[in-house]
């Protein structure tokens, strides 16, 4: 089956260049057959959190916090695009992931950081680690830095180092391993537990 993939991208710069990155991502996952929805911070403004998109009423959350709540639900699993800000996430991120909770549950995420400089934002990488698997999301193993963002990407996501082309296969070959293994497990539990809208796809189902 088809993955769903959300692309997280959280930068309120206005000089941002991780948006480069961002959509280097997109593209690769697109060109593996991935339904892609691309959840940048810049254009679902969510306010700093007070109400978690649980809290609220159904029908009464803030329209870009619905929208993202409902990428979030169906995504079969979260690509999270983090740049390294005092050896740490950005705020606009972390502010993005609190606001969803059941929403990841049961699906992986894969990390990707970077900086300008040379060391790829690894050190933010810990952090967003620990985050990802209390949110329910855990990462895979393997992750993917990036370093001099700025220059290594054209503003398309086209890669002008070529090295990220080749290296993100194998990146790319896990997180879809760990999705589709998840995927099946859900749709199994699904069936198990007799969801109705499951039944089409469970052997023996209607
Ligand atoms: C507030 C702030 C803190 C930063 N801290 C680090 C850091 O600790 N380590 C590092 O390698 N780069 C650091 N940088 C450089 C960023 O990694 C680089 O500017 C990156 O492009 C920021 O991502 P963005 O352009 O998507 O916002 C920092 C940048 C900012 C704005």
């Amino acid at each position: 089956m088809t993955l769903r993939t959300a692309v997280v991208y959280g930068s309120a710069r206005r000089e941002r260049s991780g948006i480069k990155a961002a959509r280097f991502i997109v593209r690769q996952l697109k060109e593996r057959g991935h339904q892609v929805d691309l959840v940048d911070s810049e254009q679902y403004q969510l306010p700093f959190l007070d109400l978690m998109y649980k809290e609220y009423e159904p029908g009464t959350a803030p329209e870009a916090m619905a929208a993202v709540g409902d990428i979030f639900a169906r995504a079969d699993g979260y690509m999270v695009l983090s740049a390294e800000y005092n050896h740490s996430l950005p705020a606009a991120l972390k502010n993005l992931l609190d606001h969803y909770q059941s929403e990841y549950h049961y699906k992986p995420s894969a990390i990707v950081t970077y900086s300008a400089g040379p060391f790829g934002g690894v050190r933010g990488l810990i952090n967003l680690r620990a985050i990802l698997a209390e949110l329910g999301t855990p990462s895979i193993p393997s992750a993917f830095p990036i370093s001099a963002v700025g220059s290594s990407f054209d503003d398309e996501g086209n890669a002008l180092d070529e090295s990220y082309d080749r290296r993100v296969v194998k990146f790319l070959d896990e997180y879809e391993w760990y999705a589709n293994a998840l995927q099946r497990a859900r749709d199994h539990q699904a069936c198990e537990d007799h969801v109705p809208t499951q039944q089409a796809l469970c052997r023996g189902g209607d």
